[in-house]
């Protein structure tokens, strides 16, 4: 199903977002919302075309990111504003024309194949709302759509309408390339509406046909409360699926699991859990309010509270309560309490103490800590890297280590203790 031109609209800067950044590549479950656009377009199309002009730079370098197919588009905002002037002189490779608005990051392509069954000249999505503000609102008669007005321009009758525009359009070549340079600016916005060639085809008796799809799917993202409204549901959709796929989830309302996050074997998630994206989690538990960011954890139990750092890998270890774990590999190691362990390897049989850092960074760079099999970190150990320790070593509790330890020894670094007997009662004249 290749033979499908795709637009997405992306010039535009989303004011209503107010944020200094354009509002496409805010992100939605790890994800910039045009990522999803974008991904779902692929799946149907080979011919994907993004229109940018504010922060184009910033948005190309984004999408480039993810993709590498993607042609860009820049529109002539200055002249031509609006989403009909976004589509100004572009070249379609293929017959029928889909166009896309960036800020539906819901959007899913099961939805946008349903458009292809559909005979017309235009087949535009229709939601019914009981609330349809800040939409444009669509008249249909008999069937067919006759007009869209927008809500600036529209009467206190059509505003009453609660058929809106959902922003997805497929459209024969030969139309957009008719009407689009047709398109006029006089209305309240002075903008050139794309809406408007549904009023000039269906005078030139070109069929329009309306499909209705859900609001949960095509809801449009102007505002960062329709940001926090999407990412609801979008949430729901990759924990419904986790579930499915026979993850157990504790609380899943509490739980966020962003998308390209992926699950083997058995696994239980405990509530207040985050896990960002790029993670792989096989045959693991993760202990409540633990925090994963793209590392890999098999066969390994986290937590509670642990936070495990981007470009981990954690197999058969056990990590504990306040331990930090950044860009290391850890296999059958135990880590129990209270400790930072960053670019740091460490091999099987080994226990970590409570309190041991490594420490890793010397205000310039960063080093790396190699510990080998079976050994013991008494607690409060500090490792200033770089250091390798050997199989069989055991650290004494405390030690400062800043040298290399060989294998079956012993290093200890504390000063020699002192007791004065009843030196309490002479400090404290009492006695
Ligand atoms: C648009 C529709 C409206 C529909 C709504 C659905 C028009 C005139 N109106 O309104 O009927 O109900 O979407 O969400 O089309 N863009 C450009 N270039 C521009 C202006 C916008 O590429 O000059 C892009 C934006 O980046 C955005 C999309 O087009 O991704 C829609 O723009 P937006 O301003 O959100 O349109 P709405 O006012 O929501
Ligand atoms: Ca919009």
């Amino acid at each position: 199903m290749k033979d499908i031109s795709i637009v997405i609209l992306a010039a535009g800067f989303g004011t209503r977002m107010r944020s200094k950044t354009p509002k496409v590549i805010h992100k939605i479950s790890g994800f910039p919302m045009i990522y999803y656009s974008i991904k779902e377009a692929s799946k149907i199309s080979d011919d994907i075309k993004v229109v940018l002009y504010h922060e184009k730079e910033m948005i190309k370098k984004e999408i480039n990111r993810y993709f590498d197919d993607v042609e860009f588009i820049i529109q002539d905002v200055e002249n031509f504003p609006g989403t009909g002037g976004a589509l100004r002189g572009i070249r379609y490779r293929y017959d029928n024309v889909m166009i896309l608005n960036a800020d539906m990051p819901l959007i899913q392509s099961s939805e946008l194949k349903n458009f292809m069954q559909i005979q017309a000249d235009i087949v535009m999505s229709v939601i019914e709302l009981k609330n349809p503000s800040g939409y444009g609102r669509v008249i249909i008669q008999n069937s067919e759509v006759q007009k869209i007005v927008e809500q600036k321009d529209a009467s206190k009758e059509e505003l009453k309408i609660n058929s809106v525009n959902a922003g997805v359009y497929l459209v024969k070549r030969d139309i957009l390339e008719s009407y689009i340079p047709k398109l006029s600016n006089k209305n309240l916005s002075k903008e050139y509406y794309l809406t408007d060639i549904i009023e000039m085809a269906k005078r030139d008796n070109k069929t329009i046909k309306p499909i209705f799809v859900k609001e949960e799917d095509f809801k449009g993202v102007n505002s960062k409360k329709d940001l926090s409204e999407a990412e609801i549901v979008m949430q729901k959709r990759i924990k419904d699926n986790l579930m499915k796929n026979g993850i157990l989830l504790r609380l899943p309302e509490t739980i966020y699991i962003e998308s390209e996050v992926e699950f083997q074997g058995e696994c239980e998630v405990e509530n207040g859990v985050c896990i960002h994206r790029y993670s792989k989690i096989i045959n693991s538990h993760i202990k409540a309010h633990s925090i994963i960011e793209e590392s890999s954890i098999i066969n390994s139990t986290i937590g509670p509270l642990a936070h495990i750092r981007p470009n981990s890998y954690i197999e058969n270890s056990k990590i504990g309560n306040f331990t930090e774990i950044k860009k290391s590999t850890l296999k059958g190691v135990k880590a129990g309490h209270l400790s930072y362990i960053g670019d740091s390897e460490i091999d099987e049989g080994t226990n970590i103490g409570a309190g041991t850092i490594t420490c890793n960074y010397d205000g310039k760079a960063k080093y790396k800590t190699k510990i080998g099999k079976n050994v013991f970190v008494g607690s409060d150990t500090q490792i200033v890297a770089p250091v390798v320790i050997e199989d069989d070593v055991i650290i004494a509790a405390g030690t400062t280590l800043t040298k290399d330890v060989k294998k079956g020894s012993l290093a200890i670094g504390r000063t020699p203790l002192k007791t004065k007997e009843n030196f309490f009662y002479k400090f404290f004249k009492k006695g």
